[in-house]
Protein backbone atom coordinates (compact mmCIF):
# COMPACT_ATOMS: atom_id res chain seq x y z
CA UNK A 1 0.00 0.00 0.00
CA UNK A 2 0.70 2.98 -0.51
CA UNK A 3 2.38 5.38 2.28
CA UNK A 4 1.06 9.27 3.33
CA UNK A 5 3.58 11.65 3.32
CA UNK A 6 3.37 14.55 6.05
CA UNK A 7 -0.44 15.80 4.90
CA UNK A 8 -1.77 19.38 5.66
CA UNK A 9 -4.85 18.26 4.85
CA UNK A 10 -6.58 14.94 3.72
CA UNK A 11 -7.53 15.73 0.44
CA UNK A 12 -4.09 17.08 0.00
CA UNK A 13 -2.11 14.60 1.05
CA UNK A 14 -0.39 13.03 -1.43
CA UNK A 15 0.94 9.28 -1.28
CA UNK A 16 4.39 8.60 -1.69
CA UNK A 17 6.64 5.33 -0.91
CA UNK A 18 8.16 4.67 2.78
CA UNK A 19 11.90 5.83 2.62
CA UNK A 20 12.13 7.32 -0.99
CA UNK A 21 12.65 11.18 -0.73
CA UNK A 22 10.94 12.86 -3.53
CA UNK A 23 12.77 16.04 -4.22
CA UNK A 24 11.62 16.25 -8.04
CA UNK A 25 7.84 17.36 -7.87
CA UNK A 26 8.73 19.93 -11.01
CA UNK A 27 8.60 16.52 -13.50
CA UNK A 28 5.93 15.41 -11.80
CA UNK A 29 4.53 15.67 -8.41
CA UNK A 30 3.02 12.86 -6.63
CA UNK A 31 -0.68 11.75 -6.50
CA UNK A 32 -3.15 13.43 -4.33
CA UNK A 33 -5.41 11.99 -2.23
CA UNK A 34 -8.14 13.90 -3.54
CA UNK A 35 -7.21 12.78 -6.92
CA UNK A 36 -6.57 8.63 -6.00
CA UNK A 37 -10.14 8.73 -4.58
CA UNK A 38 -12.02 10.62 -7.14
CA UNK A 39 -10.84 8.16 -9.64
CA UNK A 40 -10.80 5.16 -7.43
CA UNK A 41 -15.35 6.28 -6.79
CA UNK A 42 -15.66 6.69 -10.24
CA UNK A 43 -13.78 3.32 -11.70
CA UNK A 44 -17.48 0.68 -11.01
CA UNK A 45 -18.99 3.47 -13.39
CA UNK A 46 -16.34 3.69 -15.64
CA UNK A 47 -17.70 3.84 -19.05
CA UNK A 48 -17.71 5.94 -22.79
CA UNK A 49 -18.06 9.59 -22.55
CA UNK A 50 -20.54 11.62 -24.45
CA UNK A 51 -21.56 8.13 -26.51
CA UNK A 52 -24.08 5.98 -24.66
CA UNK A 53 -27.44 6.51 -23.29
CA UNK A 54 -26.44 4.07 -19.96
CA UNK A 55 -26.59 5.16 -17.02
CA UNK A 56 -23.12 4.28 -16.55
CA UNK A 57 -22.26 6.21 -19.88
CA UNK A 58 -24.58 8.92 -18.50
CA UNK A 59 -22.71 9.38 -15.27
CA UNK A 60 -19.44 9.19 -16.83
CA UNK A 61 -20.63 12.14 -19.25
CA UNK A 62 -21.64 14.28 -16.53
CA UNK A 63 -18.42 13.76 -14.18
CA UNK A 64 -16.36 14.53 -17.19
CA UNK A 65 -18.34 17.73 -17.77
CA UNK A 66 -18.40 18.71 -14.43
CA UNK A 67 -14.87 18.16 -14.52
CA UNK A 68 -14.53 20.41 -17.06
CA UNK A 69 -16.78 23.52 -15.08
CA UNK A 70 -14.47 22.88 -11.62
CA UNK A 71 -11.47 23.08 -13.32
CA UNK A 72 -12.61 26.10 -15.51
CA UNK A 73 -13.94 27.87 -12.33
CA UNK A 74 -10.48 27.16 -10.53
CA UNK A 75 -8.32 29.03 -12.94
CA UNK A 76 -10.84 31.78 -13.35
CA UNK A 77 -12.28 31.26 -16.95
CA UNK A 78 -14.72 33.82 -18.26
CA UNK A 79 -17.85 32.80 -19.16
CA UNK A 80 -17.11 32.60 -23.12
CA UNK A 81 -13.81 30.79 -22.53
CA UNK A 82 -13.52 27.19 -23.95
CA UNK A 83 -11.82 24.95 -21.13
CA UNK A 84 -9.98 21.91 -23.71
CA UNK A 85 -9.06 18.71 -22.50
CA UNK A 86 -5.30 18.29 -23.74
CA UNK A 87 -2.78 15.28 -22.32
CA UNK A 88 -0.38 18.09 -20.68
CA UNK A 89 0.92 21.49 -21.30
CA UNK A 90 2.74 20.35 -24.03
CA UNK A 91 -0.30 19.49 -25.66
CA UNK A 92 -2.33 22.70 -24.29
CA UNK A 93 0.24 25.06 -25.95
CA UNK A 94 0.39 22.99 -29.20
CA UNK A 95 -3.09 23.34 -29.57
CA UNK A 96 -2.77 27.24 -29.46
CA UNK A 97 -0.40 27.28 -31.85
CA UNK A 98 -2.42 25.12 -34.55
CA UNK A 99 -5.02 27.97 -33.99
CA UNK A 100 -3.01 30.79 -34.03
CA UNK A 101 -5.13 33.06 -37.31
CA UNK A 102 -3.01 33.44 -40.32
CA UNK A 103 -0.30 35.52 -39.95
CA UNK A 104 0.12 35.63 -36.10
CA UNK A 105 3.42 36.57 -34.74
CA UNK A 106 4.27 35.14 -31.22
CA UNK A 107 6.87 36.94 -29.04
CA UNK A 108 8.45 34.98 -26.50
CA UNK A 109 11.89 34.91 -24.11
CA UNK A 110 14.47 32.39 -24.23
CA UNK A 111 14.27 31.71 -20.52
CA UNK A 112 11.22 29.23 -21.52
CA UNK A 113 10.58 25.67 -21.54
CA UNK A 114 10.76 24.13 -24.75
CA UNK A 115 6.91 23.36 -24.58
CA UNK A 116 6.73 26.98 -24.57
CA UNK A 117 9.30 27.79 -27.57
CA UNK A 118 9.25 25.03 -30.31
CA UNK A 119 5.49 25.14 -30.94
CA UNK A 120 5.89 28.63 -32.10
CA UNK A 121 5.38 29.45 -36.09
CA UNK A 122 8.37 30.65 -37.73
CA UNK A 123 9.19 34.16 -37.71
CA UNK A 124 8.34 34.21 -34.04
CA UNK A 125 10.30 36.71 -31.85
CA UNK A 126 12.19 35.04 -29.30
CA UNK A 127 13.52 38.03 -26.77
CA UNK A 128 16.48 37.23 -24.68
CA UNK A 129 16.10 36.81 -20.46
CA UNK A 130 16.28 39.45 -18.80
CA UNK A 131 18.45 40.46 -16.04
CA UNK A 132 15.38 41.22 -13.57
CA UNK A 133 11.52 41.05 -13.77
CA UNK A 134 11.18 44.86 -14.70
CA UNK A 135 13.65 44.40 -17.73
CA UNK A 136 11.00 41.91 -19.16
CA UNK A 137 8.46 43.87 -18.85
CA UNK A 138 10.54 46.85 -20.54
CA UNK A 139 11.99 44.76 -23.17
CA UNK A 140 8.50 43.16 -24.17
CA UNK A 141 7.53 46.76 -24.69
CA UNK A 142 9.95 47.58 -26.89
CA UNK A 143 9.36 44.56 -28.75
CA UNK A 144 5.97 45.32 -29.07
CA UNK A 145 6.10 48.64 -29.56
CA UNK A 146 8.95 47.80 -32.63
CA UNK A 147 6.58 45.24 -33.84
CA UNK A 148 3.77 47.29 -34.26
CA UNK A 149 5.51 49.90 -36.16
CA UNK A 150 7.31 47.57 -38.87
CA UNK A 151 4.34 45.02 -39.30
CA UNK A 152 0.59 45.40 -40.19
CA UNK A 153 -0.94 46.22 -37.36
CA UNK A 154 -3.90 43.93 -38.01
CA UNK A 155 -1.88 41.09 -37.79
CA UNK A 156 -2.49 39.19 -34.08
CA UNK A 157 0.69 38.82 -31.87
CA UNK A 158 0.57 36.86 -29.02
CA UNK A 159 3.11 37.11 -26.11
CA UNK A 160 3.60 33.33 -24.68
CA UNK A 161 5.03 33.61 -21.30
CA UNK A 162 5.74 31.46 -18.27
CA UNK A 163 4.39 32.23 -14.49
CA UNK A 164 7.46 30.62 -12.79
CA UNK A 165 10.39 28.79 -14.30
CA UNK A 166 11.27 25.58 -14.26
CA UNK A 167 14.44 25.61 -14.14
CA UNK A 168 14.88 28.48 -10.71
CA UNK A 169 11.68 28.74 -10.00
CA UNK A 170 11.58 32.38 -10.21
CA UNK A 171 7.90 34.28 -11.16
CA UNK A 172 7.73 35.91 -14.17
CA UNK A 173 6.04 39.25 -13.78
CA UNK A 174 2.75 38.27 -15.76
CA UNK A 175 -0.15 40.56 -14.98
CA UNK A 176 2.16 42.99 -16.33
CA UNK A 177 3.41 41.07 -19.40
CA UNK A 178 -0.05 40.82 -19.87
CA UNK A 179 -1.13 44.72 -19.63
CA UNK A 180 1.99 45.54 -22.25
CA UNK A 181 0.53 42.67 -24.42
CA UNK A 182 -2.79 44.08 -24.21
CA UNK A 183 -2.09 47.65 -24.85
CA UNK A 184 0.10 46.78 -28.01
CA UNK A 185 -3.51 45.39 -28.72
CA UNK A 186 -1.65 41.16 -28.63
CA UNK A 187 -2.97 38.50 -26.47
CA UNK A 188 -0.99 36.78 -24.17
CA UNK A 189 -0.49 32.82 -23.49
CA UNK A 190 0.38 31.83 -19.66
CA UNK A 191 2.27 28.56 -19.26
CA UNK A 192 1.39 27.87 -15.67
CA UNK A 193 2.70 24.36 -15.69
CA UNK A 194 5.37 25.48 -12.90
CA UNK A 195 3.21 28.48 -11.51
CA UNK A 196 -0.25 26.49 -10.73
CA UNK A 197 1.05 23.38 -8.35
CA UNK A 198 2.11 26.61 -6.07
CA UNK A 199 -0.16 29.48 -6.44
CA UNK A 200 -3.36 30.28 -7.40
CA UNK A 201 -3.67 31.03 -10.65
CA UNK A 202 -6.71 33.21 -12.39
CA UNK A 203 -6.66 33.89 -16.20
CA UNK A 204 -9.17 37.27 -15.25
CA UNK A 205 -6.75 38.55 -12.12
CA UNK A 206 -3.82 37.90 -14.09
CA UNK A 207 -5.64 39.21 -17.13
CA UNK A 208 -4.37 36.35 -19.62
CA UNK A 209 -5.84 35.27 -22.42
CA UNK A 210 -5.02 31.60 -22.85
CA UNK A 211 -3.62 29.43 -20.15
CA UNK A 212 -1.86 25.93 -19.87
CA UNK A 213 -1.21 23.19 -17.61
CA UNK A 214 -0.73 19.80 -16.36
CA UNK A 215 -2.64 17.60 -14.32
CA UNK A 216 0.59 15.65 -13.55
CA UNK A 217 1.99 18.41 -12.27
CA UNK A 218 -0.71 19.34 -10.28
CA UNK A 219 -0.77 16.45 -7.87
CA UNK A 220 -3.50 14.64 -10.64
CA UNK A 221 -1.79 11.99 -12.79
CA UNK A 222 -3.60 9.77 -15.33
CA UNK A 223 -2.75 12.27 -18.17
CA UNK A 224 -4.96 15.20 -18.58
CA UNK A 225 -4.03 19.11 -19.21
CA UNK A 226 -5.84 21.76 -20.15
CA UNK A 227 -6.13 24.94 -22.23
CA UNK A 228 -8.23 27.46 -20.70
CA UNK A 229 -9.07 30.68 -23.21
CA UNK A 230 -10.40 32.45 -25.73
CA UNK A 231 -12.87 31.01 -27.93
CA UNK A 232 -12.64 32.75 -30.97
CA UNK A 233 -9.61 31.87 -32.30
CA UNK A 234 -10.18 27.99 -30.97
CA UNK A 235 -13.52 27.83 -32.85
CA UNK A 236 -12.31 29.38 -35.94
CA UNK A 237 -9.38 26.73 -36.15
CA UNK A 238 -9.19 23.57 -37.71
CA UNK A 239 -10.03 20.75 -35.50
CA UNK A 240 -6.64 19.79 -33.36
CA UNK A 241 -7.50 16.12 -33.77
CA UNK A 242 -9.86 15.40 -36.22
CA UNK A 243 -12.24 12.26 -35.92
CA UNK A 244 -15.28 10.89 -33.85
CA UNK A 245 -16.42 13.90 -31.48
CA UNK A 246 -15.34 16.50 -32.94
CA UNK A 247 -18.08 17.24 -35.86
CA UNK A 248 -21.56 18.52 -35.87
CA UNK A 249 -21.99 16.85 -39.32
CA UNK A 250 -20.37 14.45 -41.95
CA UNK A 251 -22.13 13.77 -45.21
CA UNK A 252 -21.32 11.16 -47.93
CA UNK A 253 -18.80 13.49 -49.78
CA UNK A 254 -15.10 13.00 -48.37
CA UNK A 255 -14.64 16.54 -47.15
CA UNK A 256 -18.70 17.06 -46.35
CA UNK A 257 -17.97 17.64 -42.67
CA UNK A 258 -18.82 19.99 -39.95
CA UNK A 259 -16.68 20.53 -37.42
CA UNK A 260 -18.14 20.99 -33.86
CA UNK A 261 -17.61 24.54 -32.09
CA UNK A 262 -16.81 24.51 -28.74
CA UNK A 263 -14.19 21.80 -26.86
CA UNK A 264 -15.43 19.23 -28.78
CA UNK A 265 -14.34 20.74 -31.97
CA UNK A 266 -10.40 20.27 -30.39
CA UNK A 267 -11.08 17.00 -28.49
CA UNK A 268 -10.66 14.21 -30.78
CA UNK A 269 -12.03 10.65 -30.02
CA UNK A 270 -12.50 9.31 -26.76
CA UNK A 271 -11.26 11.60 -24.04
CA UNK A 272 -9.43 11.31 -20.93
CA UNK A 273 -11.83 10.86 -18.02
CA UNK A 274 -10.28 9.76 -15.75
CA UNK A 275 -7.08 12.59 -16.08
CA UNK A 276 -9.86 15.17 -15.91
CA UNK A 277 -11.84 13.79 -12.64
CA UNK A 278 -8.27 13.76 -11.10
CA UNK A 279 -7.47 17.11 -11.94
CA UNK A 280 -10.74 18.47 -10.99
CA UNK A 281 -10.74 16.59 -7.79
CA UNK A 282 -7.24 18.38 -6.67
CA UNK A 283 -8.31 21.59 -8.13
CA UNK A 284 -11.36 21.20 -5.64
CA UNK A 285 -8.78 20.26 -3.28
CA UNK A 286 -6.96 23.25 -3.67
CA UNK A 287 -9.94 25.41 -3.81
CA UNK A 288 -11.23 24.27 -0.18
CA UNK A 289 -7.50 24.26 1.33
CA UNK A 290 -5.75 27.70 2.73
CA UNK A 291 -3.11 28.32 0.15
CA UNK A 292 -1.53 31.22 2.08
CA UNK A 293 -0.57 28.60 4.93
CA UNK A 294 0.62 26.15 1.74
CA UNK A 295 2.72 28.52 0.45
CA UNK A 296 3.99 29.63 3.68
CA UNK A 297 4.80 26.84 4.38
CA UNK A 298 6.48 25.88 1.35
CA UNK A 299 8.44 29.32 1.51
CA UNK A 300 10.03 28.35 4.45
CA UNK A 301 11.15 25.21 3.51
CA UNK A 302 12.23 26.73 0.34
CA UNK A 303 14.61 29.06 2.62
CA UNK A 304 16.25 26.30 4.47
CA UNK A 305 17.00 24.35 1.29
CA UNK A 306 18.58 27.46 -0.13
CA UNK A 307 20.07 28.73 2.98
CA UNK A 308 21.44 24.79 3.36
CA UNK A 309 23.27 25.31 -0.36
CA UNK A 310 24.19 28.53 0.24
CA UNK A 311 26.33 27.19 3.36
CA UNK A 312 27.94 24.73 1.20
CA UNK A 313 31.01 25.86 -0.76
CA UNK A 314 30.87 23.77 -3.46
CA UNK A 315 27.54 24.06 -4.55
CA UNK A 316 25.90 26.98 -7.00
CA UNK A 317 22.93 27.95 -7.08
CA UNK A 318 21.97 28.68 -10.97
CA UNK A 319 19.41 31.79 -11.14
CA UNK A 320 18.22 34.26 -13.22
CA UNK A 321 16.61 37.61 -11.54
CA UNK A 322 19.13 37.89 -8.13
CA UNK A 323 18.97 35.98 -4.75
CA UNK A 324 16.16 37.66 -3.40
CA UNK A 325 13.77 37.40 -6.37
CA UNK A 326 10.20 35.99 -5.35
CA UNK A 327 10.50 32.22 -6.34
CA UNK A 328 8.57 29.23 -5.93
CA UNK A 329 9.82 25.66 -4.89
CA UNK A 330 12.16 24.80 -7.39
CA UNK A 331 16.48 25.12 -6.96
CA UNK A 332 18.51 24.42 -9.86
CA UNK A 333 22.01 24.12 -8.86
CA UNK A 334 25.42 22.75 -9.39
CA UNK A 335 27.98 20.83 -7.25
CA UNK A 336 32.02 21.92 -8.29
CA UNK A 337 33.75 19.64 -9.48
CA UNK A 338 31.05 17.01 -9.50
CA UNK A 339 29.36 15.50 -13.03
CA UNK A 340 25.76 16.47 -12.34
CA UNK A 341 24.33 12.92 -13.18
CA UNK A 342 26.82 11.37 -11.63
CA UNK A 343 25.45 13.27 -8.48
CA UNK A 344 22.14 12.74 -9.13
CA UNK A 345 22.68 9.22 -9.39
CA UNK A 346 24.57 8.73 -5.88
CA UNK A 347 22.28 10.69 -3.97
CA UNK A 348 19.43 7.61 -5.75
CA UNK A 349 21.68 4.75 -4.91
CA UNK A 350 23.46 6.00 -1.41
CA UNK A 351 20.41 8.18 -0.28
CA UNK A 352 17.18 7.23 -1.80
CA UNK A 353 16.84 11.00 -2.79
CA UNK A 354 14.89 11.72 -6.28
CA UNK A 355 16.54 14.77 -7.97
CA UNK A 356 16.20 15.58 -11.65
CA UNK A 357 19.99 16.44 -13.49
CA UNK A 358 20.56 17.54 -16.80
CA UNK A 359 19.32 21.06 -18.46
CA UNK A 360 15.43 20.82 -17.55
CA UNK A 361 13.71 21.36 -21.41
CA UNK A 362 15.14 24.78 -21.19
CA UNK A 363 18.55 24.31 -23.14
CA UNK A 364 18.64 28.24 -24.05
CA UNK A 365 17.99 28.89 -20.06
CA UNK A 366 19.87 26.13 -18.05
CA UNK A 367 22.79 26.80 -20.53
CA UNK A 368 23.08 30.76 -20.10
CA UNK A 369 22.78 30.29 -16.36
CA UNK A 370 25.60 27.83 -15.80
CA UNK A 371 27.78 30.63 -17.68
CA UNK A 372 26.51 33.00 -15.59
CA UNK A 373 27.01 30.77 -12.67
CA UNK A 374 30.94 30.42 -13.66
CA UNK A 375 31.46 34.08 -14.18
CA UNK A 376 29.48 34.58 -10.63
CA UNK A 377 32.05 32.41 -9.08
CA UNK A 378 34.88 32.82 -10.88
CA UNK A 379 34.67 29.02 -11.13
CA UNK A 380 36.16 26.29 -13.70
CA UNK A 381 35.14 23.19 -12.11
CA UNK A 382 31.60 23.79 -12.90
CA UNK A 383 29.96 20.72 -15.27
CA UNK A 384 27.71 21.43 -18.22
CA UNK A 385 24.53 20.19 -16.87
CA UNK A 386 23.06 21.04 -13.42
CA UNK A 387 20.82 19.89 -10.52
CA UNK A 388 17.35 20.51 -9.68
CA UNK A 389 15.52 20.01 -6.56
CA UNK A 390 12.16 21.06 -6.08
CA UNK A 391 9.11 20.92 -3.43
CA UNK A 392 5.35 20.69 -3.05
CA UNK A 393 2.89 19.44 -0.77
CA UNK A 394 4.08 16.81 1.67
CA UNK A 395 7.54 17.60 1.95
CA UNK A 396 9.50 18.15 5.07
CA UNK A 397 12.28 19.60 6.60
CA UNK A 398 13.75 16.30 7.22
CA UNK A 399 13.92 15.46 3.41
CA UNK A 400 15.44 18.90 2.86
CA UNK A 401 17.80 17.87 5.30
CA UNK A 402 19.34 15.00 4.14
CA UNK A 403 19.06 16.20 0.68
CA UNK A 404 21.54 18.98 2.20
CA UNK A 405 23.35 16.25 4.39
CA UNK A 406 24.17 14.23 1.72
CA UNK A 407 25.61 16.78 -0.87
CA UNK A 408 28.03 17.53 2.34
CA UNK A 409 29.39 14.43 2.23
CA UNK A 410 30.05 15.17 -1.60
CA UNK A 411 32.91 17.78 -0.87
C1 LIG B 1 7.40 25.64 -17.37
C2 LIG B 1 7.00 24.38 -18.07
N1 LIG B 1 6.24 24.44 -19.15
C3 LIG B 1 5.84 23.35 -19.81
C4 LIG B 1 6.22 22.10 -19.40
C5 LIG B 1 5.76 20.92 -20.14
O1 LIG B 1 4.93 20.15 -19.34
P1 LIG B 1 4.43 18.73 -19.82
O2 LIG B 1 5.67 17.88 -19.95
O3 LIG B 1 3.55 18.27 -18.74
O4 LIG B 1 3.76 18.93 -21.11
C6 LIG B 1 7.03 21.97 -18.28
C7 LIG B 1 7.49 20.64 -17.84
O5 LIG B 1 8.42 20.50 -17.12
C8 LIG B 1 7.44 23.14 -17.60
O6 LIG B 1 8.21 23.07 -16.52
Amino acid sequence: MPAVVSPPSAALDVLGVPGEINLDYAATAPCARAAADAVTELLPWYASVHRGAGALSRRCTLAYERARQTIGDFFGARADDHVIFTRNTTDALNLLARSLPAGTTVVTFAGEHHANLLPWPRGSVRLPVPSDPAGAVRDLAAALTELRRDSNPALPVLVAVTGASNVTGELWPVAELARVAHRHGARIVLDAAQLAPHAPVDVRTLGVDYLAVSGHKLYAPFGAGVLVGRADWLDAAPPYLAGGGATSHVGPATHDVTWATGPARHEGGTPNLLGAVALAAVCAALTDADRVALAAQEQALLARLRAGLAALPHVVELRTFGPDAPRVGIVSFVVAGRDSTAVAAQLAADHRIGVRDGLFCAHPLARRLLGEAATRTGRRDLPPTALRASIGLGSTAAQVDRLLAALAELA
